[in-house]
């Protein structure tokens, strides 16, 4: 794709967990990324002081402190506290009434200012497989938000964003899929065209949630064995990496099943007569052996297009960003 040349511009995956930013400094990829929550603490000159000097992002305002990114995670297992966030299922949580206020501060703490005319990308999911298309309100709402700071805000979808970011060498044909935390994103490209996308409420959230219903233990305690310790192969010598592999393995199949259900209604896919590759991205897609998973259980399944090969995004944390600033860089 052809840059516009405007340097400046910057792709932001706004995600369930996080958020992450990509911008181009001399050539080069540069991301950053925080975690999508929030958590609030009493308020204390010392408090605000200490994090002003650790540079942790925060707000202060009527007798609170409210901690967001990285940093509201630890806070909240050492206080006991749950974390809160701004979003749920790949939108802004609608349960949660400080949700747009703490993204548009998170999103603003990120990007800082625009210098001058300035294009931001920002990934938006695909409507749920089989429902009506629910996400008007989430992607104005996000364009408002960064039109507001000054941008000029574009949406991308984001399994069109790991097509973009990984797929150049296959003149972007062929599938992004994106295994995040509140959504699985699939969308299948021609030449860099979005022919079919949709999402599968099944994600990351969905296998903590699950899992700690199955052993007892809390969901976010779930979260970091799954992070730290998950894998597929072998035997799992704990009880929770054995409830984990059932949950992902679950994920998996609906996933497959999700994909062969739309690119078989559409009909359309079966007309690119050309076997695709599918990419796999997202902090759900990480543990190891995923892909071997993935690609078993499609192989078994009757699907209805030919796929190449299955292939693993190398930072599947930054592939939506990195498309997202693709998109940027390359709208005139
Ligand atoms: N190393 C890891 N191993 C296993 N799972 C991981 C790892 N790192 C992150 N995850 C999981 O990946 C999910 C977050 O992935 P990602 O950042 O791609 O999601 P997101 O973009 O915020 O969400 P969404 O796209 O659904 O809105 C979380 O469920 C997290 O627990
Ligand atoms: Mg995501």
């Amino acid at each position: 794709m052809k840059n516009n040349g405007n340097t400046s511009a910057l792709g932001i995956d706004i995600g369930t967990s996080r958020l992450c930013l990509a911008r181009r400094n001399e050539g080069e990829f540069q991301f950053e990324s925080q975690l999508n929550a929030f958590v609030h603490v009493p308020y204390s000159p010392i408090t605000e002081g200490v994090l002003k000097k650790e540079k942790i992002p925060h707000t202060a305002r009527n007798g609170e402190i409210v901690v967001h990114g990285n940093e509201s995670d630890k806070l909240a297992e050492l206080l006991g506290m749950e974390i809160r966030r701004t979003m749920s299922r790949g939108m802004l949580n609608p349960s949660e009434p400080e949700s747009l206020n703490m993204l548009r501060e998170m999103i603003a703490s990120m990007v800082g200012e625009p210098e001058g005319k300035t294009r931001i990308a920002f990934t938006v999911p695909a409507a749920p497989l089989g429902a009506a298309d629910s996400l008007t309100y989430h992607e104005e709402t996000l364009k408002q938000v960064l039109n507001g700071m000054g941008y000029e805000a574009q949406p991308v979808n984001e399994g069109l964003a790991v097509v973009y970011s990984e797929l150049e060498a296959q003149n972007f044909t062929g599938i992004g899929v994106s295994c995040g935390a509140g959504l699985c994103n699939v969308c299948l490209a021609y030449l860099a065209v979005p022919v079919i996308s949709f999402s599968i409420a099944q994600a990351g959230d969905y296998i903590d949630s699950s899992a700690a219903s199955v052993t007892g233990e809390r969901a976010n305690h779930i979260r970091l064995i799954k992070e730290e310790s998950f894998h597929f192969n072998g035997h799992f010598a704990e009880k929770t990496h054995q409830v984990l592999g059932v949950y992902h393995d679950v994920l998996i199949r609906s996933l497959v099943e999700g994909m062969a259900q739309a690119f078989g209604a559409a009909g359309k896919a079966a007309r690119i007569n050309r076997p695709l590759p599918v990419m796999l991205s997202g902090g759900t897609s990480m543990p190891a052996g995923f892909r071997d998973r993935f690609e078993k259980i499609l192989r078994e399944h009757e699907f209805p297009v030919q796929v190449s090969e299955v292939l693993m995004a190398p930072e599947p944390l930054h592939s939506a960003a990195k498309g997202a600033l693709t998109a940027a860089l390359t709208t005139p």
